[in-house]
């Protein structure tokens, strides 16, 4: 992944697939051409690096020229495009084959029609090492296209986002999901997990997923996936999987526009680790990391049995089922905590102190994701 000035970008194209593609243009263009000289004209600024590439394998004679075009704001292509360099030589005659980086709304060619409309050239021919069909709104022919791509924003090879980008060897897609933090948040019975978990959702505005929520909404709603996960209850079997992870995906599908999530409940094995991991790479996204608040047991012993005190409920009151809780959580995540160092995504997190000063360690580690 990349950032270029606030947005992040993600691999899409090998340095490898351009250069074949660049190599299978070059073949059919000569193949074409035959023995004309032609004229290859590049559009600049993005297309250097694609003439560059293009003419140093073109096996025959040949010219090259460039124009000067504007027309992309940011993100977006304008209506305005503006001729910052025409031709500059006479083309009378002559069989010119324009050499486009990428052609989105086809706005830039339209403009490059009207440029060449009384030059008088032997022939005109468009080649676009890119091309996003569909956003093209124009009907000119394009004789020879070397990658068709998705409607969707990349930089690299000559293109750039608001001037950066440009360098790069390899091609880079937008992100649809930008930079989120993704936390698996854990703790034994007792280490205010959840308390925590409240107020890392206002102070960072992300969501908090708690499994044990999505599955009594799902089931109380009545939903397909909570009617499936409940005949599994029902027959007394565990609920596979993908259903937990389906229903997952509905809740981050509910919330794209969260500066991220925290996993409460979930994943519990390292193959539930490993769907959740999926889950994100179809969000364009990751898992930031795992974060356990860290607790000694026999300050977890102590402070359950206080709250076992005042709240009654009969989990907390007894020192042997405490302790076994306990060990219980340190034999399940230990799977976890292996899964999550093994990507170096495990941070402890020491859970003894007051609220406040474990909330400020938190954040501590936060803000360095
Ligand atoms: P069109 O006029 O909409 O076809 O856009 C053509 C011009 O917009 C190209 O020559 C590029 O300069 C720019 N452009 C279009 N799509 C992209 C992209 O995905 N990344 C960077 N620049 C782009
Ligand atoms: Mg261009």
């Amino acid at each position: 992944m990349i950032k270029l000035h606030d947005l992040y970008f993600k691999p899409f194209i090998t340095e490898r697939e351009i250069a074949a593609a660049v190599e299978r243009m070059v073949q059919e263009i000569a193949a074409d051409l035959g023995d004309e000289c032609p004229v290859f004209v590049g559009i600049l600024n993005g297309s250097f690096m694609l003439v560059s590439d293009f003419v140093k394998k073109y096996p025959k004679p040949c010219e090259v020229t460039f124009i000067k075009l504007a027309s992309y704001e940011g993100l977006k292509s304008t209506d305005d495009i503006q001729r910052l360099i025409g031709i500059t030589q006479d083309l009378t005659g002559r069989t010119v084959v324009i050499l486009e980086d990428i052609i989105d709304s086809g706005k830039t060619l339209a403009e490059v029609h009207r440029i060449f409309k009384d030059e008088n050239v032997k022939e005109l021919k468009i080649a676009t090492l890119f091309f996003k069909p569909e956003a093209y709104k124009k009907d000119f022919k394009l004789h020879y296209v070397g990658i068709e791509i998705p409607d969707k924003f990349i930089v690299g090879y000559g293109l750039d986002y608001n001037g950066l980008g440009r360098d790069l060897p390899e091609v880079y897609q937008l992100k649809t999901t930008q930079h989120m933090k993704n936390l698996v948040l854990f703790g034994p019975p007792g280490a205010g997990k959840g308390t925590q978990a409240e107020f890392l959702k206002t102070k960072y505005n992300l969501v908090h997923i708690s499994t044990g929520d999505v599955f009594r909404f799902n089931i109380k709603n009545e939903t397909a996936l909570g009617m499936l996960a409940k005949s599994y209850m029902d027959k007394g079997e565990l609920v596979p999987d993908q259903v937990t992870i389906d229903m997952l995906n509905a809740e981050v599908e509910k919330n794209t526009d969260a500066n991220g999530f925290i996993f409460d409940g979930f994943p519990r094995t390292s193959a539930q680790a490993k769907a959740l991991d999926d889950l994100m790479d179809t969000k364009d996204s990751e898992i930031s990391a795992m974060i356990a608040l860290e607790v000694d047991d026999e300050i977890l012993v102590e402070r359950l049995l206080e709250r076992g005190k005042s709240s009654g409920r009969a989990d907390d009151a007894n020192e042997e089922v405490i302790r076994a809780r306990i060990a219980e959580y340190y034999k399940k995540t230990a799977i976890l905590k292996e899964y999550y160092s093994a990507q170096n995504k495990y941070i402890g997190v020491d859970g003894v102190g007051s609220i406040s000063e474990i909330t400020e360690r938190l954040s501590k580690v936060i803000d360095g994701l």
